[in-house]
């Protein structure tokens, strides 16, 4: 299997995001008009950095299936990360996880009150469906489109992110039995990922056979991405993760972490992502850059 050396993949690395920012810049709603606070809020909670992860998924495998271009990728990646970035706000609000910092400034309810903190998440989840629909509406591969949008909805909702929160919060604080832990994993930060990989291998027109495979890969990184997060929120320090270290522990939780210790942890990150690489490896197409995407973000330090 072909990886990128450090240097060639962290050049491609940045130009991707640039890319990627360049879009939701693009398509976020602006103006002056009398509600433009929602605006400034969810520009906020948008541009404010983050590893743009999801799009980059994305855009990557729909590269693994065709060389055409493509108007629906912007807008699918869009829609993904406006709908990961609304998680974010809401899992931040004092009802949820009560965290004050997330990429390296105060969270959107610190800046904007937690009144506006809940209407940005809101305002984020109808506009990335607005842009989805309105780019769906104009799709060359129809069929694609739909098929995609429909993922979209189910891995962000009640049989994804939505689902595995729900018992992430409702669990916190009591133990909770390893199955438990990782259904939490799968949905919360799982579904969203397998959604990335999915879109991307959907509007590249991948078949069946190839669409199965890539939901398997996106629940392996998954697994290992929110894993590794557990680590870094125990070892860790506040500066460098750009939200609070041992949040997991201010709130009492049950993670693989503390189910397992860091030791287990990290050799499960290193086999759950060996198992991703492998399986990406038995698809037809290549992909280094991806390759190499998916070994980093499970050794990534923030
Ligand atoms: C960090 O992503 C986020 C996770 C590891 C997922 C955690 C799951 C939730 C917060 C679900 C919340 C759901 C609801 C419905 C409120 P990242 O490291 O890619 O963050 P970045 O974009 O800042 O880089
Ligand atoms: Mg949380």
């Amino acid at each position: 299997m072909e990886y990128l050396d450090k240097a060639e993949f962290q050049e491609k690395m940045q130009e991707k995001t640039a890319a990627i920012e360049a879009i939701l810049q693009e398509t976020l709603p602006k103006g002056d008009s009398l509600q433009r606070t929602i605006f400034h809020a969810m520009d906020y909670s948008v541009m404010g950095g983050g590893k743009r992860i999801r799009p980059m998924l994305l855009g990557e495998a729909y590269r693994l299936f065709t060389e055409e271009e493509d108007e629906m990728v912007a807008v699918f990646m869009t829609a993904l990360e406006m709908i990961h970035t609304y998680s974010l706000v809401h899992d931040d609000l004092p009802a949820m996880d009560n965290d004050d910092y997330r990429r390296g400034r105060e969270t959107t309810h610190k800046v904007f009150g937690e009144d506006m903190g809940i209407l940005a998440g809101d305002a984020l989840l109808n506009y990335a469906y607005e842009t989805a629909v309105q780019g769906v509406a104009n799709a060359k591969h129809g069929e694609r489109a739909v098929a995609a949008l429909l993922v979209l909805a189910k891995k962000a909702g009640v049989y994804g992110m939505v689902g595995g929160q729900v018992v992430d919060v409702e669990m916190t604080g009591k133990p909770l039995r390893a199955e438990q832990v990782e259904f939490i994993y799968c949905l919360k930060t799982g579904a969203l990922l397998e959604a990335s990989l999915l879109i991307g291998a959907i509007l590249g027109g991948a078949d069946q056979a190839a669409l199965a495979r890539m939901e398997e890969i996106g629940r392996l990184v998954g697994l290992a991405f929110q894993i590794q997060d557990d680590i870094l929120d125990v070892t860790g320090n506040t500066e460098e993760l750009g939200k609070p270290a041992h949040s997991d522990e201010k709130n009492a939780k049950t993670t693989f972490v503390s189910l397992h210790g860091l030791e287990a942890s990290a050799k499960a990150v290193k086999e759950y992502s060996d198992r991703a690489l492998e399986i990406l490896d038995s698809l037809p197409g290549q992909n280094p850059y991806l390759n190499t995407l998916i070994r980093m973000l499970t050794n990534r330090k923030k």
